[in-house]
């Protein structure tokens, strides 16, 4: 079987052709069964030193990794495929009839099958039942599959099972979570197609039939008094773009895309005097978990790991509808593949644009009148994926000055839950009549596999503390910075404290920057939850990342994601709280920093029937990197002359908004 390479850098996704090559490979060589699908195909990235290697002269295998799974007996396997030489490299089956077990990410092919599953189960006929739905109702039923979380349960055990909860619609077009049917759950195993298990809670809650729809039809009359805000670029955009290679106001990077990331930024550096100098050598959101507090049968075991048991490329938007961005946009096509290992591609599922983003510097010198103001204009690169209820946007910005910023927004249907009347939800927050909405926490995980300045880095923990009374403070008004150098893995997992304004700080100490310092980079975290359920519940053993916000580990391929290979059906202990427990050496080493950021969800009426958007994230900024501010050269708006209004108040001469000063 031939294999087609395409004339690609190392770091480009696979094509189309290379997805199918990939697959016809895997299953000639391995006469793989027509029962095989496959969750995750994706491009084996080479490293650092591989593309040193590759900017040597040398030539890279081209390298296909793809997960199969027999879903006739659940039989998993991890294959490498040479699509370079055309072979099998490995292929492995995994040992998840083991402990601590696991199971690929759920397939969008499922979903359809659970489906009839559940509503063909006659305990589940039988409990809808009793909460008043009739046989005309089922039809139209709405069945979530939830990936299940783990309790230690026989049916749990190796098993790829999923727990499914039902919602009530009258019309296909009604927003199913104002109607949740409390107290039913099947478990379903997604091999034997069987409803492994029905929970029919004692108490019988009566399914909420308020509607509470977000479809156009729903708002007939939309507000009158909005008049059109255009953005223009009538000379298009600033950046180059060169197959997935972006170049923007001194950035350099290469986009990539995997099925459980996403959005990936490669080789990311900036231009500082004629010279490229690397900052991060890759950037993803490896994980996203959303731990549920409500101990009853509907809630207690959600805690959906969107990454590793959906994928969040899996589920990205293709934007061909219409763009969530403005101004002038470069898309990204994505090539992909179906369960079946069929390649297609994600239209527009990467979006590029610039945005206008206020003052970036500015300063009025009265006894002069130099008026000087600079405006900031950042590049943004995003997606938005769509996982059952929640819908998350991933929004990467580069500025001119040299920071770096992820934002995710957090918007979509939040988790709902049946309140007999009379009585008030106590496990969160109302949000209508007979309608609650239980409490939960969003963890996101971003890995940063650093490059500052190319080499071996150190992470740096800096806090504020003040000094005492004495003869080096007569006046008590010094504090001081504390420094800690995190030498080993154990010293890494660390906690953000705003009182003492605790940051961290990645720099090369083999290179000195222009103050004799080593440069660097510092992360500045919002103020952000970890997560609150107890550190032996079982989630917390899966999703151990969230019990600190910063990991640091040393750089080894296989630690790929914040809470491990597979988290589906997990019995926990993978991830980072095992990557560090390996102790490995950090100081000066091939440092990759993990950061756990996100958000603690208490639901009201407002986040109904969907929720405005809610930001979490973190910045890289430069510190000690530069020798200056590298923003001073950027060209000024409008007229550009120095106005010194109080001399010249004439409101013809207002080039630069003289009218705030007089
Ligand atoms: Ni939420």
């Amino acid at each position: 079987m031939d294999a087609v390479v395409a004339a690609t850098h190392p770091l480009d996704p696979l094509s189309l052709d290379e997805i199918a090559s990939a697959v016809a490979i895997l299953k000639d060589t391995q006469t793989l069964a027509a029962t095989f699908r496959f969750p995750i195909i994706r491009l084996e990235e080479p490293t650092k030193a591989d593309l040193a290697a590759h900017r040597l002269g040398d030539r890279l295998p081209r390298l296909a990794f793809i997960l199969a799974i027999d879903i006739s007996n659940g039989e998993t396997f991890e294959g490498v495929v040479d699509l370079t030489a055309g072979t099998v490299s490995s292929y492995i089956r995994l040992p998840l009839d083991e402990l601590p077990y696991g199971q690929p990410p759920i397939m969008l092919c499922e979903f359809e099958t659970v489906e009839g599953t559940v509503k063909s189960d006659p305990r589940w006929i039988a409990a809808v039942k009793k909460r008043g739905i009739t046989d005309e109702d089922i039809p139209l039923i709405q069945i979530d599959p939830f990936s299940s979380g783990y309790f230690g349960r026989e049916f749990e055990k190796g098993k790829r099972i999923v727990r499914a909860v039902s919602y009530w619609r009258e019309d296909i077009r009604d927003n199913g979570y104002a109607h949740p049917i409390e107290g039913v759950v099947a478990v379903v195993d997604l091999i034997t197609n069987q409803v492994v298990d029905l929970v029919d809670d004692e108490k019988i809650i009566p399914v909420p039939r308020k509607k509470r729809n977000y479809g156009r039809e729903t708002f007939p009359e939309p507000r009158p008094d909005l008049k059109p805000l255009q953005i223009v670029q009538p000379q298009g955009s600033s950046f180059t773009v060169d197959g997935w290679k972006v170049e923007w106001q001194n950035w350099s990077f290469r986009v990539g895309f995997t099925p459980r990331e996403g959005l990936v930024l490669h080789e990311l550096g900036i231009r500082d005097q004629g010279r490229l100098r690397p900052v991060v050598f890759r950037a993803s959101v490896t994980e996203m978990v959303v731990p549920y507090a409500d101990p009853t049968a509907n809630h207690y075991w959600k805690s959906a790991f969107d990454a590793g048991e959906y994928g969040l490329g899996r589920l990205a938007n293709c934007l061909e509808l219409g763009c969530d961005c403005l101004g002038h946009i470069h898309y990204f096509d994505v090539p992909a593949a179906d369960d079946f290992g069929q390649p297609f591609i994600m239209k527009n599922a990467i979006c590029m644009h610039e945005e206008d983003y206020g003052i970036l510097w500015k300063h009025y010198e009265f006894r002069n009148g130099i008026f000087e103001v600079r405006r900031s204009r950042r590049l943004v690169i995003s997606f938005f994926a769509t996982v059952g209820n929640y819908d998350y946007g991933f929004y990467w910005y580069l500025y001119q000055d040299g920071t770096i910023q992820l934002e995710a927004k957090l918007t979509g249907i939040i988790q709902t839950a049946a309140v007999a009347t009379g009585e008030t939800y106590p496990w969160g927050g109302m949000v209508d009549d007979n309608l609650g909405g239980p409490t939960h926490q969003h963890f996101f995980n971003a890995r940063l596999h650093m490059d500052v300045d190319g080499g071996d880095n150190t992470v740096t923990e800096h806090e504020f503390v003040p000094r005492p009374w004495g003869e080096d403070n007569p006046y008590g008004n010094v504090f001081d910075t504390k420094t800690r150098v995190l030498k080993r893995e154990l010293d890494s997992p660390a906690l953000a404290n705003g009182e003492t304004g605790r940051y961290w700080k990645v720099s090369n100490p083999n290179i000195q920057n222009s103050v004799g310092k080593a440069p660097g980079y510092k992360i500045v975290v919002m103020p952000s939850p970890v997560m609150l359920a107890q550190p032996d519940s079982t989630v917390a053993q899966r999703g151990g990342f969230a019990k600190k916000h910063i990991w640091v580990t040393a750089f080894d391929a296989r630690e790929k994601y914040a809470s491990g290979d597979y988290p589906n059906v997990h019995a926990g202990g993978d991830g980072l709280p095992g990557y560090v427990r390996q102790n490995r050496k950090i100081e000066n080493a091939d440092v990759v920093l993990w950061h756990s950021f996100g958000h603690t969800h208490v639901c009201k009426p407002e986040d109904f029937p969907i929720m405005p958007v809610e930001y979490a994230g973190f910045t890289l900024k430069p510190n000690g990197f530069f020798a200056s501010n590298i923003a001073m050269d950027l060209p000024p708006e409008g007229h550009g002359q120095s106005v010194d209004n109080r001399l010249q108040p004439s409101p013809d001469d207002t080039g630069n908004g003289s009218c705030c000063h007089t």
